[in-house]
């Protein structure tokens, strides 16, 4: 059952709810506001508790008393919330903690103040409880499954309300519910989840969004020579598929007057489970790979919540999906293969397999003439070496446009590092059989092969971000779930909204 989330013009405590979370900025006067209500109904415990606790409003202290029919919640949560200043990003992540929190303690109703005065706070707050208590749950039964779900959350203000407050929130649990869509993709067994049937969900999906959506299947493929994307999944018995998804702003798709607006492609890899190929990869942790589709799901779920927004441009969104196993058909090691654009790459590491898919897709994205091209993959072990499995590693081919990506990451609050396209180590992607080898040496893993990448880009403006550390969570942290996160979409977002920006409006 989705999440059912309203607005209100009241005091947070002044809400039937399980659960109140009050955010709390750092110095705020015991005397004022909701502390003053909350000492005013309970009494001295209130006073007593937070100088014991020493609760002064830092981030991410939190207090909680029980109202004893008191007030109208029958609990009452303080969250800290640090500096007064809060952004958009940090309402979101308050609203995903308490989220998380009233769910963990058994809560059905919760009810949340947004901070007073954040641009945009309505949305965030929406997004962020949507993905709090985002929750994967499909394949467990009986004793296995919660014995209960955070079922309503009421929003409170202090501002005044209008309709664009409400339709905000609307949007914002949308947008939260699309993410949750790239969630469960990650999640979802790789026996239920191969390129066929995610290719089956984006039609389906799109159908029902009234997005465009042409699959290539494997003799679709073969036609349009993608040799590198049928190489890596010539050794399953799932055949691979290129999944190109398109959304158009509505006074396009009417058929009006083409209005001048920028052309984005965001691209996805979709390998539906890596098992290494022919180089197999160790037995321990090998389950994780079912998420070596993450950029994919996140490519679904952007273009879910592009049929919410509806933004100024035309966005593509390109799925390359795969599946990699061993078998007397997988492709080996010293196989040298054409790619779409014509270049031959010989085969180093099986493993490497993600690189040759996206080489295709960038080909083909690369031929819409795009003013913005954004590849997101799971794509190496050595990103997370680099940065930990918290933050991804993004690198563009143009300075601009990599401050562009900082910029919106950071809006977003999202974990991006700009790493570095070294030159030198280009050499070592020469191959002495074909115009290319897919893998360099050891060190430096994650550079090599967004080098390897921008060989397939030609001068259109790229980015790549490489995000096999956060794209699954060992454990829930931030607004994030444990599993799959869609690291990444709220950035691809907030990109948007600066191209659709500078465009004029539709009509
Ligand atoms: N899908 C993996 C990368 C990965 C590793 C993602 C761990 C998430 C968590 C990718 O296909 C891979 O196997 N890369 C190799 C490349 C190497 C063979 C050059 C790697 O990183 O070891
Ligand atoms: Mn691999
Ligand atoms: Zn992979």
């Amino acid at each position: 059952m989705p999440l059912k989330i309203t607005l209100k013009a009241t005091d947070p405590l002044n809400v039937a709810a399980d659960i109140a979370v009050i955010g709390i900025v750092e110095g705020a006067s015991p005397k004022a506001g909701v502390l003053a209500t909350l000492s005013k109904a309970l009494g001295q415990i209130v006073p007593k508790t937070l100088k014991r606790e020493e609760f002064s409003g830092k981030k991410d202290q939190m207090v909680e008393f029980a109202t004893n029919g008191k007030l109208k919640p029958a609990r009452v949560v303080l969250m800290g919330l640090g500096s007064s200043a809060l952004s958009t990003a940090q309402v979101r992540l308050l609203a995903a903690k308490a989220a998380r929190f009233a769910q963990a303690g058994r809560a059905t109703s919760l009810s949340l103040e947004i901070p007073f005065g954040v641009t945009g706070g309505e949305r965030a707050a929406a997004e962020g409880v949507v993905l709090g208590a985002y929750r994967f749950t499909k394949y467990l039964t009986g004793d296995r499954l919660p014995k209960s779900s955070l079922e309503s959350v009421t929003l409170t203000t202090t501002a005044r309300l209008d309709k664009t407050a409400r339709a905000n929130v609307d949007v914002g649990r949308q947008v939260g519910e699309s993410i949750c869509l790239a969630r469960d993709l990650i999640n979802e067994p790789p026996n239920e989840l191969y390129p066929e049937s995610l290719a089956k969900y984006c039609q389906d999906m799109c159908k029902e969004r009234g997005l465009k959506c042409t699959v290539f299947d494997k003799p679709a493929l073969q036609k349009r020579g993608m040799k590198l994307i049928l190489a890596v999944g010539q050794g399953s018995t799932h055949d691979p598929r290129l999944i190109h998804m398109v959304y158009t702003p509505e006074a396009d798709a009417a058929g009006g007057k083409r209005a001048p607006r920028k052309k984005l492609v965001f691209i996805g890899k979709g390998l539906t489970f890596d098992s290494g190929g022919l180089c197999i990869k160790p037995a321990q942790g090998m389950e994780d790979m079912k998420g070596d589709m993450g950029g994919a799901a996140n490519v679904v779920a952007l273009m879910a919540a592009l049929s919410v927004l509806k933004p100024n441009v035309e966005v593509h969104g390109i799925i390359g999906s795969a599946e990699n196993m061993p078998d007397g058909d997988a492709y080996r090691p010293a196989d040298i293969f054409t790619s779409l654009d014509g270049k031959t790459v010989e085969i180093i590491n099986t493993d490497a397999e993600g690189r040759l898919v996206l080489a295709d897709v960038l080909a083909y994205g690369r031929e819409l003439k795009p003013d913005l091209m954004l590849d997101n993959a799971t794509l190496t072990g050595a990103c997370i070496v680099a940065l930990g499995t918290l933050t991804s590693g993004f690198y563009a081919n143009q300075d601009e446009l990599a401050d562009k990506v900082k910029v919106a990451a950071r809006e977003a609050g999202e974990s991006m590092w700009h790493m570095p396209l070294i030159e030198e180590l280009r050499e070592g992607l020469k191959s002495d059989w074909a115009d290319l080898k897919h893998t360099a040496d050891r060190w430096g893993g994650s550079i090599t092969a967004a080098l390897f990448l921008r060989e397939f880009v030609g001068n259109t403006p790229w980015v790549h971000i490489d995000i096999a550390g956060p794209s699954m969570a060992q454990r829930a942290y931030g607004i994030y779930s444990k599993g799959g996160t869609g690291h990444g979409v709220l950035t691809f977002l907030q990109l948007i909204e600066g191209y659709a920006a500078g465009a004029p409006a539709a009509g």
